[in-house]
């Protein structure tokens, strides 16, 4: 342990704080504080720019634009640049379908795809600046797809290929997207998933779509609509089969991406390309430390920034080779990825805590079958990853042998923000600590009224400089991107995440402090449920709250009244699951619905989620004078009560049968 004259030597840590004798990592972190703007064009530099900026970055809270006037293309970046040099034959992606099939793309098949597509999408007239929407299986024409709009300059909105119609409509409809591509279905756990028919539903609701591109995945018949829908095959007979890519300045968007928020409507937050790329491409070193040797395999749906960043973007920009996995995890066995990390020799294996406690409860005999001996490095991401899972993930899959990097960052951050950088210097693990900010990164815990708390305090995480991957708005709506990040504290990124800081430094994520919800790492805000679960003809009100689960981190609670006539059934239960699927998707599924004769609120009609949560999670209700109606939380308990018993029986039931 250092005494505290090196401590005094870290910029930006509390008083108090310790630190571990990191010398490399202590020096880059405290340069690229001291001058953000000289490390940060060190770092752009190691792109290929057709004109280099003018200015390293131009801040005028809450808005940050780096690399002004710079120009580079990222499809340039993540492929013409390696199919120049001996990575030309080097494999891009090992793809491998959920029904068994294998596809494995080099730098030069990238290239050749990548400029045929582009020119398709040139030919239905998408140009420079134009929104592309692409609702798509874990195929090799997603990445594909994303990396021909980015080559013309075209910006693109990938959907989760989870989310339902009434989901794709509302992200269509925001951007006022053209085209959209889709497949004629997805695999997923054996079953088909009829994406074409959820897009037709959705479009029907979109009157700016004139264009549906359809890749063939299963071969299954599609409706179709004359004059509307094209083949992608059909259109690539005539593909030219290379398109120039379009040099774009830094800051032109290189996607739209939806998340959730506080309110009932996702956020589309835009990323650019120059600073998104540079903190991707560097960030990516330092966590992965990623070799030309190396397979790196991020198990994320592409649909979620985690798949933007280190499926697509980060790894092809250095040349790295990845796995793209389409369908489940444990299908048609739990064993399915440790088959797939032997096929390939995976060496960097980035996961969710989800999947990490999904297998824990399979049990290890499932690895034992599967010689993981390829594994170098480990990676979680998504959500806080508790000691138990660590532990497990480290003893198990890692085989006592892999250092484990704990990634913290979100959607609107585009990159790594807090991680272990074995790229930069080995910094020690703590079961269930992101560690360090990497370089660059300027994180903070905070108290309410944004003061930096002292070592071992609970608070909210703050980021106190701009960093290149930051989001440059939220689609159209620049007073929301205000409020959301920069009124709790002006001047400082408010994460929405509780954290602590620890004697030594190191950051310890502690979930949400907003009303967003990880269940299973899927991001999901408890308003969006909410309007969704109001709009079924039955319900009055609804309110959601979350419970913690073994499995998924967090599980969806909802609380419903009904409108007069109306009474609580199993029938009108299923129904609403139904009509929640229907409406979101299945990640918006809850676990339990309670009905209820009102809603605990404030004197002002507020509800208060705080009653909900106990009452979810069984824990005491605390201080309930500013309740309105009292009644209705015992009410709301008695319900909890009853259920719990119910479901307790069932479950001793189940377990019996077993034994
Ligand atoms: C949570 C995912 C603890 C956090 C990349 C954040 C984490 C939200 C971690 C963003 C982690 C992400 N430890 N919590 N390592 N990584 N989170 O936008 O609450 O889907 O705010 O981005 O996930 O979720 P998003």
């Amino acid at each position: 342990m250092t005494n505290s004259t090196e401590a005094e030597t870290v910029s930006s840590l509390p008083t108090g704080t310790r630190m571990w004798p990191l010398k490399r990592y202590i020096e880059m972190h405290r340069h690229s504080l001291d001058d953000p703007k000289g490390f940060w064009a060190e770092e752009a530099r190691k792109l290929d720019w057709y004109k280099t900026w003018d200015k390293v970055l131009d801040w005028k809270p809450p808005y940050a634009k780096w690399f002004v006037g710079g120009k580079l293309n990222a499809s340039f970046q993540c492929i013409d640049r390696h199919v120049r040099t001996w990575r030309k034959s080097k494999v891009a992606i090992y793809w491998e379908g959920e029904t068994g099939e294998t596809r494995v793309c080099s730098y030069s098949t990238l290239f050749r795809a990548v400029n045929r597509i582009a020119s398709v999408l040139k030919k239905l007239g998408v140009g420079k600046g134009d929104k592309v929407v692409l609702y798509l299986p874990m195929i090799l024409e997603l990445p594909y797809l994303m990396l021909a709009c980015a080559r013309i300059g075209a910006v693109h909105t990938v959907i989760f290929s989870g989310f339902s119609a009434q989901a794709i409509a509302d992200r269509v409809n925001d951007i006022q997207a053209k085209v959209i591509v889709t497949a004629d279905g997805g695999y997923r756990r054996g079953k088909i998933i009829a994406l074409k028919e959820i897009t037709d539903e959705a479009l029907k609701r979109c009157p700016s779509v004139e264009k549906v591109v359809v890749v063939k995945r299963t071969g299954e018949a599609i409706p179709w609509t004359e004059g509307r829908d094209v083949w992608l095959s059909s259109m690539l007979e005539d593909a030219e089969s290379f398109v120039t890519p379009e040099p774009v300045e830094s800051n032109h968007p290189l996607y739209i991406l939806y998340t959730s928020g506080t309110t009932g409507k996702p956020k589309g937050v835009v990323h650019s390309t120059g600073g998104y790329l540079v903190f991707n491409h560097s960030t990516y070193q330092w966590v992965f430390n990623i070799r030309d040797e190396s397979v790196f395999w991020c198990t994320a749906d592409v649909g979620w920034v985690t798949g933007h960043s280190s499926i697509v973007y980060a790894p092809l920009s250095h040349g790295a080779a990845i796995v793209l996995y389409e369908g489940a995890p444990d299908y048609p066995t739990v064993d399915r990825w440790w088959d797939i990390i032997e096929k390939y020799g995976v060496t960097i294996f980035y996961t969710s805590p989800t999947a990490i406690r999904m297998f824990m409860r399979a049990g290890k005999e499932w690895l034992e079958k599967h010689d993981l001996s390829s594994l170098e490095l480990l990676g979680s991401v998504g959500e806080p990853i508790n000691p138990e899972a660590w532990q497990w993930f480290y003893k198990h899959i890692g085989q006592d042998r892999c250092p484990i990097v704990d990634t913290w960052w979100q959607t609107e951050t585009g990159g790594i923000m807090i991680a272990p950088a074995p790229g930069i210097e080995a910094i020690p693990l703590k079961p269930g600590s992101a560690t360090l900010p990497l370089p660059g990164v300027d994180a903070a815990v905070v108290d309410a009224s944004g003061k930096e708390l002292p070592p071992n305090q609970t608070g909210l995480l703050i980021i106190r400089k701009p960093w290149p991957g930051m989001l440059l708005d939220i689609y159209e709506s620049p007073q929301r991107y205000q409020e959301s990040y920069w009124s709790h504290f002006p001047g400082l990124y408010y994460s929405g995440d509780f954290a602590m800081r620890d004697e030594d430094g190191y950051f310890w994520l502690l979930g949400r402090a907003d009303e967003v919800l990880k269940i299973a790492g899927h991001r999901i805000g408890t308003a969006e449920i909410e309007d969704a679960v109001i709009a079924h003809p039955s319900v009055a009100e609804a309110a959601v709250a979350s419970k913690p689960d073994e499995i998924k981190g967090e599980a969806l609670v909802l609380f419903i009244t009904l409108i007069e006539g109306e009474s609580p059934s199993s029938t009108l239960k299923k129904e609403i699951i139904q009509h929640l699927r229907h409406a979101i998707g299945p990640i918006a599924t809850p676990d339990e619905i309670y009905f209820v004769e009102s809603l605990p609120k404030t004197r002002s009609g507020k509800i208060i989620r705080r009653v909900l949560k106990a009452v979810a999670t069984g824990q005491s209700l605390g201080d309930l004078t500013t309740l309105e109606d009292t009644a209705s939380v015992e009410e709301v308990k008695r319900a909890y009560e009853r259920l719990k018993n119910a479901s307790g029986k069932a479950k001793k039931l189940l377990e019996a049968k077993r034994a």
